[in-house]
């Protein structure tokens, strides 16, 4: 046998339709850049029913499901694949928690939010659903394989 290809980590992060209106893409990116995380996947893109109610599957039976879903067809959203060791649980830390009011200061959503409802930025909350959400994104082609040639942060 050859050997065996091990995928790295990845992270479905998405900046909401309230964050791309409030102008808050080059931030949020620059977030994920300076912590170390290799960006894959980038697009702008106004997304269907379909797919946001296949993202959201899981919550279908919540009462704000209806809201949650508007809310993120009211307008364009920007959809990120980082890549790197713990990206998944790393990039929960940058978002910070979901509710805004208790977001530590010093993460996004502590930083830029005060409503669920409006909390700017997703991020995927396991591996398994890294992988499902990249993949409902972006389909086979979107992400990009690339590694950077100098890594001196993280040797
Ligand atoms: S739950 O109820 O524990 O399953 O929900 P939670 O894990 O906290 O959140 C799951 C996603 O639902 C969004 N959410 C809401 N959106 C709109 N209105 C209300 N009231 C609301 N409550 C939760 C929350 O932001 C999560 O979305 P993502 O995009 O993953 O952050």
């Amino acid at each position: 046998a050859g050997p065996v290809a091990v995928r790295a980590e990845i992270s479905y992060v998405m900046i909401k339709p309230d964050g791309v209106q409030r102008g808050l893409v080059g931030e949020i990116i620059s977030r994920f850049e300076r912590k170390g995380f290799q960006l894959k996947g980038l697009k702008l893109f106004q997304c269907t029913k379909d797919i946001a109610e296949e993202h959201y599957k899981d919550l279908a039976s919540k009462p704000f499901f209806p809201a949650l879903v508007e809310y993120i067809l009211s307008g364009p959203v920007v959809c990120m694949v980082w890549e790197g060791e713990g990206v998944v649980k790393s990039a929960r830390k940058l978002i910070g928690a979901t509710n805004p009011l208790e977001s530590e200061p010093g993460t996004i959503r502590g930083d830029f939010a005060v409503k669920v409802g409006r909390n700017v930025v997703h991020g995927s909350d396991s591996v398994e659903n890294g992988e499902r959400e990249t993949a409902l994104w972006f389909g086979k082609d979107g992400v990009v394989a690339w590694e950077p040639t100098i890594k001196p942060w993280l040797v």
